[in-house]
């Protein structure tokens, strides 16, 4: 019979909970014609071992292994793509998804002829009391919130990391996710074109079987960067806005420095404001490349020579903002006019240059794609 459900399953280090997933899905779906692919970035704590073994012994169980490679929503996608049956689930591997709903979930898909369902927390009969804290779920509410604002769908819990799709959805969404972070769910919903029918089964979140969280500070952080590109990413690039930011900072940090080194340590102004400038650059140069161009980081030697045409990109830009500037002050613009207009353009051509030169592109662009 061939496959009709396959179950997605993301794995990063889950050693201790594969077995008792597949075990628990087994149970869960007998009289369906199913398999489970987990899709594992090459995980230190033996999982890989476990997943061969155990695909060798259960004719269900399907393992794909990703090397040099990280991120849940891009795994997921992957799984997606690897198999050809006509329904496909995602859910964790440490067993906070509620199996059991499976069924129900296949069943209204399918008379429902809908697009996608989504088990869902905040859905009635549902809870997040698996959640590790009170922190958490109030992050949790607030990221749902907000990602309510840019989808097209008024779902209860667009973050949830366990839902069901036809693989025609798939197909239509595929080469528009972003591929990003965390939340393939509301990526899913906000690359579609159309608004998708969907419906939500109340989930009871249950607590992680064995391991850790692998939600951490950076992971929220390019959450918040997806739901900022899918928000207005058309209009101004989001790469841009960071940019900007850091530069902002970047002033701000060299105003700091400059009155500790002149007023704080009596220095001269010249030799003041020169290290202050070199400090505030190099604390810039830090920040884009862990954040702005997070996607092209640049480490050890190729640090060094990035670092290098950072700082001459950025002196060409200031010369650049100086010209300009003048030229406009000079052509009878009002003098605030022209130093911001000035300012401006040194950002652009910051921003150009270090997109295109200092962190040259690699691959194929995930986050302005
Ligand atoms: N392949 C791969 N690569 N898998 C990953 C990666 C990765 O980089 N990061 C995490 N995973 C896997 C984990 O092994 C786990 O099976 C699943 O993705 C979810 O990760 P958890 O670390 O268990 O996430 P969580 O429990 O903190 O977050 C849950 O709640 C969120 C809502 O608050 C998940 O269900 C999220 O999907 C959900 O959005
Ligand atoms: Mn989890």
């Amino acid at each position: 019979m061939p496959t009709e459900l396959t179950i997605v399953v993301p794995t990063l280090n889950e050693a201790g909970n594969i077995v008792a997933l597949a075990d628990a899905l087994e149970r869960a779906l007998q009289g369906v014609a199913w398999d489970v692919i987990f899709v594992d970035d090459d995980s230190t704590d033996g999982t890989g071992e476990v997943l061969r073994a155990l695909s060798q012994q259960r004719p269900h169980v399907r393992y794909l292994r990703r090397v040099g490679r990280r991120g849940l929503s891009s795994a997921c996608i992957e799984g997606m793509l690897a198999t050809p049956a006509p329904v496909i689930a995602v859910m964790d591997a440490d067993l906070q998804h509620d199996e059991t709903l499976l069924p129900e979930m296949l069943r209204r898909l399918r008379e429902r002829h809908l697009d996608i369902v989504v088990a869902s927390r905040f859905a009635e009969g549902g809870s997040a009391q698996g959640l590790s804290s009170a922190s958490r779920e109030r992050m949790s509410r607030l990221g749902n919130r907000l990602c309510r604002m840019v989808m097209k769908a008024d779902v209860s819990d667009p973050l949830s990391g366990f839902f069901m799709l036809r693989r025609e959805l798939v197909d239509e969404v595929v080469h528009s996710l972003s591929g990003k972070g965390f939340k393939i769910l509301l990526d899913i919903f906000a690359s579609a074109r159309r608004p998708l029918a969907f419906d939500e089964v109340g989930m009871v979140f249950r607590q992680r079987h064995a391991g850790d969280s692998k939600l951490d500070t950076l992971i929220i952080l390019e959450f918040a960067i997806l739901l900022a590109d899918k928000a207005v990413g058309k209009v101004v690039p989001i790469r841009f806005v960071l940019f900007v930011m850091v530069g902002l900072l970047g002033m701000a940090l060299h105003l700091l420095l400059l009155s500790a080194f002149f007023r704080g340590a009596a220095m001269p102004f010249l030799p003041a404001q020169t290290l202050a400038t070199a400090g505030a650059m190099l604390v810039n140069f830090t920040l884009d490349n862990r954040f702005t161009y997070r996607d092209r980081r640049l480490k050890g030697r190729e640090f060094l020579r990035g670092l290098a045409l950072f700082f001459v990109a950025c002196s060409i830009g200031a010369l650049v903002n100086f010209q300009m500037a003048e030229f406009l002050y000079q052509g009878g613009t009002p003098w605030p006019i022209a130093g911001l207009l000035g300012a401006v353009i040194g950002a652009v051509w910051n921003f150009g240059v270090n997109s295109t030169v200092t962190w040259r592109r690699k691959g194929p662009d995930a986050l302005s794609a």
